[in-house]
């Protein structure tokens, strides 16, 4: 290319990207992916979603959602074809980065995809990477790898990254009104992704670095999980001492500055407190540093599940009962309130928990009508509908997640025990411990 055609290239690509004429490819149709998607249609740009999963590209052609909380407003052009990358202006990658067996970030979905994008990769295009991961990923995994190709990355082709923020089920904030960080490889890089979320996004941060954008990430879910552990901490120590931690949250939280509440509960869930802080202590151990906050985390939430099943095995006991044999009831299945994401849900371990001492468990979560197929967790199991006789038959009901949908006085009145993971009854009860 010769040294003039470069501003030629970023113009054009600024040009078509403000006026909306761009085609925008979504690789991953995801949590993430899927409203980013629907986002830029709703925008006006074309969009062509890339997934690997035929069932969901097959529903968003028939103009169907399969996430509960993302609803399809219109068709989206979904395939499995990568080839068809080339017809995109922009390629956002919003690929899944789990943690490995060895709990080692698994960066395999993201780079196996990039692999199969790169022939498909043409001069003019703009990359953003959007999966949470080690900061130094775009740098030193995707640029290599564009470069090899023969593009000059921020001549040829622009690389960011730009981390996606969400918190499903919050009816506060959509797509548009989430502020959005994004890094570029080089400054027209930036100018290029500053542009092409900008036009979608009320308000993207540029910062100098693609580093720093996925640092940022991390210390946003690092700074989560954290304070997670400190408050499930706190929840061991005030139980041993006979307080209720929630009644102290609730009256620290009176403080008009300086502490900002988080809540104890059953263990960490979802897809990324649980795996994402992983990441960087990955990283920080092959720079000789130790992410102390990060493991210490990990093992206070970790344990929560065991903590929580040794108070409900001690509450039967009290009553003369037996964990073993008994039938429980695991109220929300979700990990969090109000939706139906059951991904590292700390309700699932609490089944599998029952199940290895003996218990016969079910479960009950409006949310989620059938137990969904897991990778690790099998259960064949409906959700139970709740009514006052079918409450009182388990010897314990569980409460694990808090969804708005429970009627907690029709639970109250009818259950054998409640063990109250998340400080739903405050006011102190014959049936009920708070776990
Ligand atoms: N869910 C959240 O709230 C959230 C928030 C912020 C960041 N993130 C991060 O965003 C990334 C994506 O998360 P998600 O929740 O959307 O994951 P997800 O599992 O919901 O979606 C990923 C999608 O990618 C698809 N996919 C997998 N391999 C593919 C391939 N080779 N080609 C095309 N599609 C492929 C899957 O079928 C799936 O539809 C992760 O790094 C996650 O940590 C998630």
């Amino acid at each position: 290319m010769k040294p003039q055609d470069v501003p030629l290239v970023k113009e054009t690509l600024l040009r078509k990207l403000a006026g909306r004429s761009a085609v925008v490819g979504v690789v991953g149709l995801g949590y993430v992916g899927l409203p980013l998607a629907q986002r830029y249609a709703e925008a006006g740009y074309r969009v062509v979603g890339f997934d690997i999963d035929s069932e969901k590209v097959k529903a968003l052609v028939e103009g169907r959602t399969y996430l509960a909380h993302v609803p399809v407003r219109r068709r989206l052009d979904a395939t499995s074809d990568y080839s068809r990358a080339g017809e995109c202006d922009a390629l956002i990658l919003c690929l899944p980065t789990p943690l490995a067996a060895n709990r080692e970030p698994d960066l395999s979905f993201v780079l196996g995809t990039m692999e199969a994008l790169l022939p498909h990769l043409r001069r003019g295009q703009v990359v953003s990477l959007e999966s949470t991961t080690w900061p130094g990923t775009t740098e030193e995994e995707l640029k290599p790898r564009i470069e090899a190709r023969g593009f000059e990355v921020g001549g040829d082709v622009f690389l960011c990254y730009s981390p996606e923020r969400e918190d499903p089920g919050n009816p506060e904030y959509v797509t548009r009104t989430i502020p959005k960080i994004c890094g570029g490889t080089t400054p027209a890089c930036l100018e290029v992704g500053l542009a092409l979320y900008g036009q979608v996004i009320d308000q993207v941060v540029p910062v100098s670095s693609t580093r720093v954008a996925e640092m940022s990430k991390l210390l946003e879910n690092v700074h989560r999980a954290v304070n997670i552990g400190l408050a499930n901490e706190m929840k061991v120590i005030c139980d041993g001492m006979g307080i209720d931690v929630h009644e102290v949250i609730r009256a620290a939280a009176t403080k008009p500055f300086g502490f900002v509440p988080y809540w104890p509960g059953p263990g960490f869930g979802g897809h990324c407190i649980p795996v994402d802080p992983f990441y960087l202590s990955w990283k920080a151990r092959r720079h000789g540093l130790e992410a102390r906050f990060v493991e210490l985390a990990g093992e206070v939430n970790r344990a929560m599940p065991e903590w929580v099943i040794g108070k409900l095995a001690a509450a039967l006991e009290a009553r003369g009962a037996k964990l073993a044999g008994s039938r429980c009831l695991v109220l929300g299945l979700a990990y969090k309130r109000n939706v139906g994401d059951t991904r590292e849900s700390p309700a699932v371990e609490l089944m599998e928990l029952l199940v290895r001492r003996g218990a016969r468990v079910e479960y009950s979560d409006p949310h989620v009508p059938a137990f969904p197929k897991m990778r690790a967790h099998r259960f064949e199991l409906q959700s139970v509908p709740l009514a006052a006789q079918n409450i009182a038959l388990y010897d314990a009901v569980l409460l694990a997640t808090d969804h708005a949908a429970f009627d907690y006085a029709l639970i109250k009145e009818n259950a054998r025990l409640i063990v109250d993971t998340r400080g739903v009854y405050l006011e102190p009860a014959a049936n009920v411990v708070k776990a």
